[in-house]
């Protein structure tokens, strides 16, 4: 399966049946696996072999069609599936980071990465440098005196800001950090992160992957050196697991993704296009736009597409965004993304409201701003309700 395109790799890749030759993927709904023998289960303790199976913290069939599946499409040599994109972020830098190490990590940041970071890591003596991740001399002169990991989001959240993944991993890898990716917003079908020099490859499979807001979930790929000799040792004894259910709901969701994230990029950019020249929308963010300032840099990395997310600011302020939001009648108020149903989000008073008003500001997150998740509906209907709402503003 591995040269096949990625669509047929979303539906078919990583499928293993049981006897019964069953055509959706089994749920292994089992904790633990019975041994032929005491000396099977002996054997397997001191040496599991690619298909035998001891506990599903550590492993079960589900989640490794799962985790196969997702390998295939980005083109990691392997991937460890986790209970949810957190998990995911956490199992990613605290595998491989010890005491005294150093990590470079872009600014811009979800709200719970950014906690991790700032505060949990240095609680056990990680020191991390933040940089402004589109700036290359600022990654440049941070790595300078040599770092264990580099941390950023390809695509930052809500700014839609690019960070230069084969820029930034050169540098990276010049001064032996691991590259750490969390791609989410760039989404596994426009990815090319590991092609452009990305080490590990982050996501939460809530968004994207299950893409229809049924399910928390996570996966980190990566070599299969990394995260069979790193992650999994740190994450089968520390107990992130993703359930057996919730990696059938994230196959199921993987044979859907190619065609929903190409319809919502195709509105995202729709709608982008027409805010733009909305009077009262005073700036736009859609990296699919030649307004965007890193609009090469985008076509580059995303191969010509601009993903799923638009980001507007709204002349007025948080009470001119809250009308807004409040006259939408299809796009839901909420703070999830990548899912079917279209979402608006008011980062200011939510996602990021625990942030002082300074930090906001030089992430560029004014009280006037939306974060649009363009969902599935028909792209006529969501820009006839998003520009409805702006005239009730
Ligand atoms: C960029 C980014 N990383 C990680 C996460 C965390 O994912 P989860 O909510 O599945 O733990 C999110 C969630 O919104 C996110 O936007």
């Amino acid at each position: 399966m591995t040269t096949k395109g990625k669509r047929t790799q979303a539906v078919h890749g990583g499928t293993q049946r049981s006897q019964w030759g069953e055509l959706s993927e089994a749920i292994f709904l089992t904790q633990g696996f019975a041994y032929d023998s005491a000396e099977q289960a002996e054997a397997r303790f001191i040496q599991s072999g690619p298909d035998e199976y001891i506990y599903a913290r550590y492993g079960n069939p589900t989640v490794a069609m799962f985790e196969k599946r997702i390998a295939l499409l980005e083109g990691a040599e392997d991937a460890f599936a986790t209970a949810s994109g957190m998990a995911a972020v956490n199992g990613a830098l605290s595998s491989c980071l010890k005491a005294g190490d150093r990590v470079v990590a872009a600014r811009a940041l979800f709200g719970s990465c950014l906690y991790i970071l700032e505060t949990i890591l240095p609680r056990f003596g990680v020191e991390v440098v933040f940089v402004d991740g589109a700036d290359l001399a600022q990654w440049e002169e941070a790595l300078a005196p040599g770092a264990r990991a580099v941390f950023f989001e390809s695509m930052a959240n809500p700014s839609l800001e690019m960070v230069d993944i084969e820029a930034v991993a050169t540098l990276a890898h010049a001064a032996g950090a691991v590259v750490i990716v969390d791609n989410v917003f760039s989404t596994p079908v426009f990815s090319r992160a590991i092609e452009q020099g990305a080490d590990v490859v982050v996501y939460s499979a809530t968004k994207h992957i299950d893409g229809q807001g049924r399910a928390l979930g996570g996966v980190i790929l990566g070599s299969r050196e990394f995260i069979r000799g790193t992650v999994e040792p740190y994450l089968k004894h520390t107990g992130a697991a993703m359930s057996p259910f919730t990696a059938w709901i994230m196959l199921k969701g993987l044979e859907t993704m190619d065609l929903r994230v190409r319809a919502q990029a195709s509105s995202a950019r729709a709608i982008a296009e027409a805010v733009s020249e909305h009077p009262k929308v005073t700036a736009v963010s859609y990296p699919g736009l030649p307004t965007h300032p890193q609009y090469d840099l985008a076509q580059r990395q995303l191969g010509g597409a601009g993903g799923t997310m638009v980001s507007f600011v709204i002349e007025g302020g948080k009470e001119a965004a809250f009308a807004f939001c409040n006259a939408l009648e299809i796009v839901l108020i909420s703070n999830n993304l990548g899912d079917a149903k279209s979402i608006a989000t008011h980062p200011a008073t939510t996602t990021h409201q625990r942030l002082k008003p300074e930090q906001r500001a030089s992430l560029g997150i004014s009280d006037g701003m939306i974060r649009l998740s363009v969902g599935i509906e028909a792209t006529e209907d969501l820009v006839a309700d998003i520009l409805g709402a702006l005239s009730a503003v």
